[in-house]
Formats: C-alpha cells, sequence, structure tokens
C-alpha cells in the first residue's frame, strides 16, 4: 500500500518545476477511500509565490471534493529525508490533522512520522 504511494510520489516529482534551486519534490496524498492526489512542487520567478509538492497536492485534493486523509508520502532525492517545511506543516495540519506523513528518497529509504510529532502544540482553528 505505502509502496504504491511511494511510487506515486516519486512518479510526481519528475513534473517539478523548480529551475531556481534545482530541487525536485513529490507528493502523493491518500484519502479515507484511497484515492491519491499528487503534487509537485512549482516555483516562480518572485520565488516567494513558490509552491510546495505538499500544498499542491493537499489543494488539489480539496478542490476534487476529499476531506478526510490518510497519509502523504513526501519524496526527494537527498540522503537525509526531506521534511515538510513549516508553512506545509501548518496546512497539512488544518486540512489533514495529525496524519501520517512517509518521507521518501530515491535511494528506497523510507520513514514514516506522524503529523503531531513533526509540528506539536499547533495553531488552528480550534483557537478562534
Ligand atoms: N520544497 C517542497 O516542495 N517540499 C518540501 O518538503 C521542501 C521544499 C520545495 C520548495 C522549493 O521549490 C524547493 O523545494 C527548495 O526549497
Amino acid at each position: 500500500m505505502t509502496r504504491g504511494l511511494i511510487a506515486d510520489a516519486i512518479r510526481a516529482r519528475d513534473n517539478a518545476h523548480a529551475p531556481f534551486s534545482n530541487f525536485k519534490v513529490g507528493a502523493a496524498l491518500e484519502d479515507e477511500n484511497g484515492r491519491v492526489f499528487t503534487g509537485c512542487n512549482i516555483e516562480n520567478a518572485t520565488f516567494g509565490l513558490t509552491l510546495c509538492a505538499e500544498r499542491v497536492a493537499v489543494f488539489k485534493a480539496l478542490s476534487e471534493g476529499a476531506r478526510k486523509f490518510r497519509r502523504i508520502v513526501v519524496a526527494a532525492d537527498t540522503v537525509t529525508l526531506t521534511p515538510p517545511c513549516g508553512a506545509c506543516r501548518q496546512i497539512l495540519w488544518e486540512f489533514c490533522g495529525d496524519m501520517e506523513i512517509v518521507l521518501a528518497n530515491l535511494a528506497g529509504d523510507v520513514e514514516s512520522l506522524q503529523l503531531a510529532t513533526l509540528f506539536p502544540r499547533a495553531f488552528d482553528a480550534s483557537f478562534l
């Protein structure tokens, strides 16, 4: 199950538009029904408007009507597995809750974490 999702994330990484950093990332987000939404990072000339692979996957899923999620795979070509950035942790927390975050690289290394471990004491709508 996770193996297939890792392959999806690695395939999505091939579509990354990262001419400024040359750092390509892929993501694959699985919803409660097993539907998979992929994403890759999309950079732009202002740099600051860059969207990470994780947020592309989350927003694609939300825009297609998915609302509950099981896990996301983040795939990059790094020896030390690449974790989601701070902005993505916030978005993942708000829209996916404390789900499984699977980090993978092209060499076959894999690590599974819970989002609450990566993003403790989060601010979210429960405070508003
Ligand atoms: N990036 C992601 O897409 N996801 C991550 O988890 C880390 C960073 C992207 C953003 C930018 O295009 C490039 O990687 C370098 O930061």
